[in-house]
């Protein structure tokens, strides 16, 4: 980890769960990390119980469902950090939304969080990465079980629909990058369970 350090790593959904227990590391571990969300307030006080660790967190608000928020929190980055090492695409919403029945304002809600913008983000991080000239950065996608395989759970296609949307933007990306020749990874992280569980993930390296 230590090649990290004072580097800039983006966590979307910061402000609990997954990306805010990601955060916390990454600051412990030296990186200066901008941490996305939409409740600012969370994440400053999260920043402030930071202030002992060696890296910092900066709390940035931004609703990812408006590609404007996005854009604007890239250009802050820009000129207030001026790159990005690693993208944390995190941030992702599961709500019960059938196909027969289902409200189609969920359906878009789950497909611009889950998909959307994790490539708007994904593009614009790349594109920061690059502009540095040394072509060198991680990318990393949260996925869930339900991007491999079918869902068992009831009216929970849209959102299965939305990971296996992220493994194949994944693949996608990976790909994209070999032609480029670019020295950027991609990787795909699976929890595996609930949060009241013990943690388990399996990880992807292209
Ligand atoms: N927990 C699990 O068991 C599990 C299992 C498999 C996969 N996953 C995946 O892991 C990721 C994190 O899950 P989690 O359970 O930790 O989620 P969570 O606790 O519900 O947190 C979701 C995070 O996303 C942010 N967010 C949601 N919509 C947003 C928006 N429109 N704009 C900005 N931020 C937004 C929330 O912040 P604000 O509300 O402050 O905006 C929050 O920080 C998701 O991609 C999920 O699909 C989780």
């Amino acid at each position: 980890m230590e090649r990290w350090a004072g580097r800039v790593a983006v966590v979307t959904g910061a402000s609990s769960g997954i990306g805010e227990a990601i955060a916390v590391q990454l600051v412990k571990k030296g990186m200066v990390v901008v941490g996305v969300a939409r409740r600012l307030e969370v994440l400053q006080k999260l920043s402030e119980t930071l202030q002992s660790e060696p890296g910092k967190l900066y709390p940035l608000t931004a609703d990812l469902t408006s590609e404007e928020d996005i854009l604007s929190a890239f250009k802050w980055i820009e000129s207030n950090l001026g790159r990005v090492d690693v993208m944390v695409n995190n941030a992702g919403i599961a709500l019960k939304a059938g196909l027969v029945d289902g409200r189609t304002s969920y359906w878009r809600l789950i497909l611009d969080t889950n998909v959307l913008a994790l490539s708007i983000c994904t593009r614009e991080a790349v594109r920061v990465m690059r502009q540095r000239g040394v072509d060198d950065g991680h990318v990393i996608h949260i996925n869930s079980m339900y991007g491999h395989y079918a869902s068992t759970v009831a009216d929970n296609e849209m959102y299965a629909a939305s990971k296996h949307a992220v493994t194949a933007l994944t693949e996608g990306l990976r790909r994209e990058l070999v032609q480029l020749g670019s020295g950027i990874r991609v990787t795909v992280t699976t929890p595996l369970l609930t949060r009241a569980s013990a943690p388990g993930s399996w990880t992807r390296r292209c």
